[in-house]
């Protein structure tokens, strides 16, 4: 048997899945969320600040941080540990000026959840670090974020959270390092695959990292399934939004159940490495949150060797892993 294949305690079998009932008080213990704002990681953040911890959203725009974080202390009063530091994923000099602001301001990192994404860009988009947009905010952004964050998690014995994709398994399968820009070859579908599959082997690249090291850093990997956010809303085509809207209400989930799976691997203590997490019915889009098939593609170690050289020359940061 794959080790990917074998079950654990938040396994299918485990009917009642993982939910935040089974949280306890989180009180003193600090997340970082990217894009929370909304979606996923706003629920996630509600859940966070229900059970007592400090969330910092790391977010690109201020209005929308202001809205959320008005709503917040809303629903859990003017003292809920909720701020915000700007950033966009999409300039690795606003990830840099974030890292730093962080550095200066968190102290303990419990976990840093890498949320923020775009989804199905209609058209070819170059960020101004010239990587393919959703390449660029969903993986560039976030390696060059937890490299610059790493000491500091590891100091704190924390997590790093990577939200994935059931897309990963489908699209190319594979990282197109011959024409990592889809310049010839654009589809909306396989760029986006791409980015969430480098997201994934990354994450699983760097347990295998951690783990030759001794290093103190717990990295977990998940999806929401299919989740009912704003992903697609600004950057798809006319024709998939419609599409989405349609589906979504068809086939998926609540946002606050697309949040479970990465509150469970910020905080569970019964997760293992080379997994995935996530919803486990219907081809694991909805339903109890626990183990998913895992394709074996997110643990191709010989392109994920590739993908973090080419992650560390394009980001020009080393992590000495
Ligand atoms: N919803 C699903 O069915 C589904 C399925 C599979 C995977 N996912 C994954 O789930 C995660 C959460 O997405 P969601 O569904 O909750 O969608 P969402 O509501 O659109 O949330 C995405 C968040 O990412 C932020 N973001 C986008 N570009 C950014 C940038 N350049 N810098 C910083 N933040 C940025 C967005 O900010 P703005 O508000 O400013 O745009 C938003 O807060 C993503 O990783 C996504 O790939 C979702």
């Amino acid at each position: 048997m794959n080790t990917h294949s074998k079950r654990n305690t938040h396994s299918k079998r485990n009917t009642q899945g993982w939910t935040p009932a089974q949280l306890g008080s989180l009180t003193g213990k600090t997340y970082l969320i990217s894009g929370a704002n909304s979606g996923a990681g706003f629920e996630a953040s509600r859940v966070f600040l229900s059970k007592g911890a400090r969330v910092v959203m790391l977010n690109r725009n201020n209005d929308k941080s202001a809205a959320a974080i008005h709503s917040l202390k809303q629903e859990f009063g003017n003292d809920a540990k909720v701020s915000f530091i700007r950033m966009d994923l999409a300039e690795l000099n606003s990830v840099r000026d974030a890292a730093a602001q962080i550095l200066e301001r968190v102290d303990h990192i419990d976990a840093l959840i890498c949320n923020g994404a775009i989804a199905q860009v209609a058209k070819q988009q170059l960020t101004v670090d010239g990587f393919e947009s959703q390449l660029g905010v969903n993986h560039f952004g976030h390696f060059l974020l937890c490299r610059l964050l790493f000491e500091r998690i590891n100091a704190s014995q924390g997590r790093i959270v990577v939200v994935g994709s059931n897309a990963y398994k489908m699209g190319l399968k594979r990282i197109q390092f011959d024409d990592l820009n889809f310049d010839n070859n654009y589809t909306a579908w396989n760029s986006y695959a791409q980015s969430k599959l480098a997201q994934m082997m990354f994450g699983f690249e760097l347990q295998r990292r951690i783990e030759a090291t001794g290093k103190q850093v717990q990295v977990q990997i998940c999806h929401p399934g299919a989740s009912r956010t704003n992903l697609l809303m600004d950057t798809a085509s006319r024709f998939n939004k419609i599409l989405w809207s349609v589906l979504q209400r068809v086939i998926a989930q609540s946002a606050e159940k697309g949040s479970w799976p990465e509150v469970m691997c910020a905080t569970s203590e019964a997760l293992t490495p080379l997994r995935l997490y996530g919803p486990t019915q219907r081809a694991d889009t909805v339903g109890p949150v626990g183990e998913c098939q895992l394709d074996e593609v997110a643990l191709d170690r010989a392109m994920a060797s590739e993908l973090w050289a080419l992650s560390e020359q394009k980001t020009g940061i080393s992590w000495g892993l």
